[in-house]
């Protein structure tokens, strides 16, 4: 296994969108691995492949305190959403940035499996978020783009100032 440089924001790779993946093999799951480690050493609840550069629709997410209830999903797809909700967000390419995003209160999505296998999964609270979260990224989208230009701006400029304190 291997831990796997996260891109950070605004780097551009970010906005690329994610092809479905066509074929699920050990290459796959070794990737889903690393992604899970890499996820876990942040430590974060969620991690999309975009994320570390690999431009295929699969994602990972954990919520569980006890970080024993990995998901992994590919190719997710929206079936339904309901109700509206404010979060406050964050985002391993975004570090030390949280900031409120509204999203569906509870969603049913489907997804493969790493071994090929279609489930559904209805989600609210936490999972709901992150699913949304990790599926906008497949888009080529980070929360703060959410936000208004005023303050992705003020967010880009904050970004900038920690990583030449830290440099
Ligand atoms: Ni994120």
């Amino acid at each position: 296994m291997a831990l796997l440089p996260i891109l950070q924001y605004p780097d551009p790779r970010l906005n690329k969108v994610a092809q479905p993946v066509q074929l699920i093999n050990d290459q796959t799951r070794k990737l889903i691995r690393d992604m899970s480690e890499t996820m876990y050493a942040a430590p974060g609840v969620g991690l999309a492949a975009t994320q570390v550069d690999v431009h295929q629709q699969i994602i990972v997410i954990d919520v569980s305190e006890a970080h024993d209830d990995l998901k992994v999903l590919i190719n997710p797809v929206v079936l339904q959403t309901s109700g509206k909700e404010e979060n406050e967000e964050g985002c391993l390419s975004v570090p030390g940035i949280y900031e409120n995003v509204s999203r569906a209160e509870q969603i049913s999505v489907k997804a493969l499996d790493e071994n090929g296998k279609e489930f559904t999964l209805e989600a609210e609270g936490l999972l709901a978020v992150c699913i949304q979260h990790e599926m906008d990224h497949l888009q080529g989208k980070v929360f703060v783009e959410h936000l208004s230009h005023l303050k992705q701006t003020r967010i880009r400029a904050k970004l900038k100032k920690q990583r030449r304190e830290t440099l």
